[in-house]
C-alpha cells in the first residue's frame, strides 16, 4: 500500500515538474507544399511508429574548444597545426557523467534503454515510438500531406523538456518537421546548350596551375557530403575518368557512409564526386549519403557521424545550403561549435555559397546569404566563369548569380575584418545600407569555376551543368592537393582554411586570381520579389562578397603553405 502511494506521488511530481522550451517557444513554420491533411485518421501503427531522434547533449569546455580552434588555425600561433585526435577532443568536450545520466534516466523512465552514442559522447541517439515522443516532449502530432501526395505524421512543436533534463540538452534533432520531398537537383536547371566552352578537370587544372600535379600521400583523404537522396553511380564515375581524367585511373570511391543508390544517380552527387576526384585524383575518397529526413536534421546527423570517425577524411565538400530559410539560432550556435571541433581536428569544411545571388528569401527587405556558408567556421566558395573561351581571366557567373553577402547574425571574425572593411571602403555602388549588416561575417571566402559547362556523366550520358555546386568540389580538390604537400613532408593538414588563406591572399601576390568583373544582383530564380528586389553586390579588386578573394593559383599557394 505504502509503495503504491509513493509511486503515485512520484508520478505527480514528474508531471508537475517545470518544463522548459528547447530552441524556441514558437511552432515551426509548415514548409511550402505541405498542409494538414483534411481527412486525417491516425492509425495505431502511426502512433507506434519508431522515430530515431538525436539529443545534442551539452558539452564541456565549449569556450576552450573555441580558443584552441583559433590557436591551431592561426599561422602566427606557436600551436599552429597542433590538431587533436578525435579521442583527445572527446576528453575535452564529452558531456559530464551527470548530463549523460540525466538524459539516459529520463529516456529509461519511458522504457527507452537502447541508445547509441559517438566517440565524443555529445550526440545521443534514441529510437522512440511517436506515442512516447508526445509525452516526453509535450507535443502533438498531426497528419501532414504534401502536394505530391506524400504523407507524414509530424509535430511542428514547440517542444519542451522537464527543467533538469532541458539543462543537459542543446537541442533535439529529427523530432519536429516533415521530410524533404525529393525534387530534381537545382543544377539540372542550369544545363548548358552550347558545348563550345566545355569545363573538364584538365581545363580546371590548367587554369589553377596544377596541370602536372598528382597526389602521392597515402595519408591524404577527402569526401563529398550529399543530402536529399542524391546518389552517384560507380560506372558513371569510371566513364568520367576514361573520358576526362588524363592523369589517373583511380576511379573508385573507398567508402560510402549512409546510403547510395547506384541505379539512380543524381546530377548533384555525380558532379560533386566526379570533380572532387577528377581534379585531385589518387586520393582516398569517401561519399556520405545522408538522406533520412530533411536537410537540417540530416546535416546534424552528418556532424554526429563525423564525431564517430577517428579517420574521417581531411577535406569535405558540401554543395548544400539555404538562403533565408535558416534553422534556429540554437541550432546555428551548436553547429558553430561542431565546425570548430572539426577544425580543431585538422579537417577542412567547404560549402558552396548558393546559386541565388545576394537575396532569395522572399522577404524582399533584407539580403540573406546562404547558411551554413555564412558560418564563421567554414569556408564558403562562390562561382566564376571564363570571360572568354575556356582559359584565362574569370568573372563571376552570369547564367545564375553566385550567392554571397553579409550575415544577418554573426559578427565579422578577425581573420576577415580587414577584407570586408577594404571592400566597404571602395568607391563603388552598394546595396541600400539598411538591407545588410556591414559589421558582420560575409561570404564567400574564395571562388572557383562554376559556369554551366562542367561535363558530368549521369546515367551513362554526358551533360553540361554548373553552379556553386561545381565550385565547391573544385576548390576542395585544390585544398586536397595542398594538403598532399604538407602530409608528404610530415606536416599537419591545413584544417580550418580561412585564417591562413586570408593572410596568404593579403601577403602573397598571385596566390589567388582576383575576380573583379561581375556581381550577384537579382539572383532569385523567377524574381520572387518582383520590382522590389534588392540589388546585390559588385565584384571589386581584392575580397568581395561575390567571389571572395578570387580563385586558387595552386602553383603559388604551394609555395605559401
Ligand atoms: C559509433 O561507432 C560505434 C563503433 O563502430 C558504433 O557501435 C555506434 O553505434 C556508432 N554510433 C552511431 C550513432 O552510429
Ligand atoms: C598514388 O598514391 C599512392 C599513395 O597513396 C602513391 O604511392 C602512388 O605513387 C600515387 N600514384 C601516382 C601515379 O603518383
Ligand atoms: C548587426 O549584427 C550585430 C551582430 O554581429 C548585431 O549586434 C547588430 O545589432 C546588427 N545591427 C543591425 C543594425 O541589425
Ligand atoms: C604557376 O605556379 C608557378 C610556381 O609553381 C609560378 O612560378 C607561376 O608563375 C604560376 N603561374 C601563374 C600563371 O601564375
Amino acid at each position: 500500500m505504502k509503495v503504491s502511494v509513493l509511486v503515485v506521488l512520484l508520478l505527480v511530481s514528474v508531471a508537475l515538474a517545470d518544463r522548459v522550451f528547447i530552441e524556441s517557444n514558437e511552432p515551426r513554420v509548415v514548409p511550402k507544399g505541405w498542409r494538414v491533411s483534411a481527412s486525417q485518421v491516425i492509425s495505431q501503427s502511426q502512433e507506434e511508429e519508431q522515430r530515431q531522434i538525436i539529443f545534442l547533449l551539452k558539452q564541456r569546455n565549449v569556450d576552450v574548444v573555441e580558443k584552441m580552434f583559433w590557436e591551431v588555425s592561426d599561422p602566427n600561433s606557436p600551436k599552429y597545426g597542433e590538431h587533436l585526435t578525435l579521442e583527445q577532443l572527446a576528453e575535452l568536450v564529452s558531456p559530464s557523467e551527470e548530463t549523460i545520466n540525466t538524459v539516459q534516466n529520463f529516456l529509461a523512465s519511458y522504457g527507452i534503454v537502447d541508445t547509441k552514442t559517438v566517440v565524443t559522447k555529445d550526440f545521443l541517439y534514441a529510437t522512440v515510438p511517436v506515442r512516447i515522443l508526445k509525452e516526453m516532449f509535450a507535443i502533438n502530432f498531426k497528419l501532414y500531406e504534401h502536394s505530391s501526395g506524400a504523407q507524414f505524421y509530424a509535430s511542428m512543436g514547440p517542444y519542451s523538456l522537464p527543467e533538469e533534463v532541458a539543462k543537459c540538452v542543446d537541442f533535439v534533432s529529427f523530432l519536429l518537421g516533415v521530410p524533404d520531398v525529393e525534387s530534381p537537383s537545382t543544377a539540372s536547371e542550369r544545363q548548358s546548350k552550347t558545348r563550345s566552352t566545355d569545363i573538364t578537370p584538365d581545363v580546371i587544372r590548367a587554369r589553377y596551375n596544377c596541370s602536372n600535379v598528382v597526389a602521392t600521400s597515402s595519408k591524404n583523404s577527402h569526401a563529398v557530403a550529399e543530402f536529399q537522396g542524391q546518389s552517384y553511380s560507380p560506372s558513371d564515375l569510371s566513364d568520367f575518368f576514361s573520358k576526362y581524367v588524363t592523369n589517373s585511373n583511380d576511379d573508385t570511391v573507398d567508402q560510402v557512409i549512409g546510403s547510395n543508390n547506384p541505379d539512380k544517380p543524381g546530377i548533384e552527387a555525380s558532379l560533386d564526386i566526379q570533380y572532387l576526384m577528377g581534379v585531385a585524383p589518387n586520393v582516398t575518397t569517401w561519399f556520405y549519403g545522408m538522406k533520412q529526413f530533411n536537410f537540417y536534421e540530416d546535416l546534424t546527423n552528418w556532424l554526429g557521424e563525423l564525431n564517430n570517425e577517428t579517420d574521417a577524411p581531411w577535406v569535405h565538400s558540401v554543395s548544400y545550403g539555404s538562403q533565408g530559410n535558416y534553422p534556429t539560432q540554437t541550432y546555428m550556435t551548436r553547429s558553430d561549435t561542431e565546425y570548430q571541433k572539426l577544425g580543431l581536428r585538422g579537417l577542412s569544411i567547404i560549402y558552396a555559397s548558393g546559386d541565388s545571388g545576394a537575396e532569395c528569401s522572399r522577404r524582399c527587405s533584407i539580403l540573406y546569404p546562404s547558411y551554413p556558408a555564412t558560418s564563421t567556421y567554414v569556408t564558403a566558395i562562390g562561382a566564376t566563369r571564363f570571360l572568354s573561351g575556356n582559359s584565362g581571366a574569370e568573372g563571376s557567373v552570369l547564367a545564375f548569380k553566385s550567392g554571397g553577402g553579409f550575415s544577418t547574425w554573426n559578427a565579422v571574425p578577425s581573420y576577415q575584418a580587414s577584407a570586408t572593411a577594404a571592400y566597404l571602403d571602395q568607391n563603388i555602388e552598394f546595396p541600400p545600407p539598411d538591407t545588410f549588416n556591414s559589421s558582420n561575417r560575409a561570404n564567400p571566402d574564395f571562388g572557383a569555376l562554376g559556369a554551366e559547362h562542367f561535363q558530368v556523366v549521369v546515367d551513362g550520358k554526358t551533360t553540361a551543368v554548373g553552379g556553386t555546386s561545381a565550385s565547391a568540389p573544385t576548390f576542395a580538390a585544390i585544398v586536397t592537393m595542398l594538403n598532399d604537400l604538407r602530409l608528404s613532408s610530415g606536416k599537419s593538414t591545413l584544417g580550418f582554411l580561412n585564417t591562413l588563406f586570408y593572410q596568404i591572399a593579403e601577403n602573397t601576390p598571385g596566390a589567388f586570381f582576383d575576380v573583379v568583373d561581375g556581381n550577384n544582383k537579382n539572383g532569385c530564380p523567377g524574381n520572387a520579389c518582383g520590382t522590389n528586389y534588392i540589388d546585390g553586390y559588385l565584384c571589386a579588386p581584392g575580397w568581395d562578397p561575390v567571389t571572395g578573394y578570387g580563385t586558387p593559383n595552386y602553383g603559388v599557394l604551394a609555395t605559401a603553405v
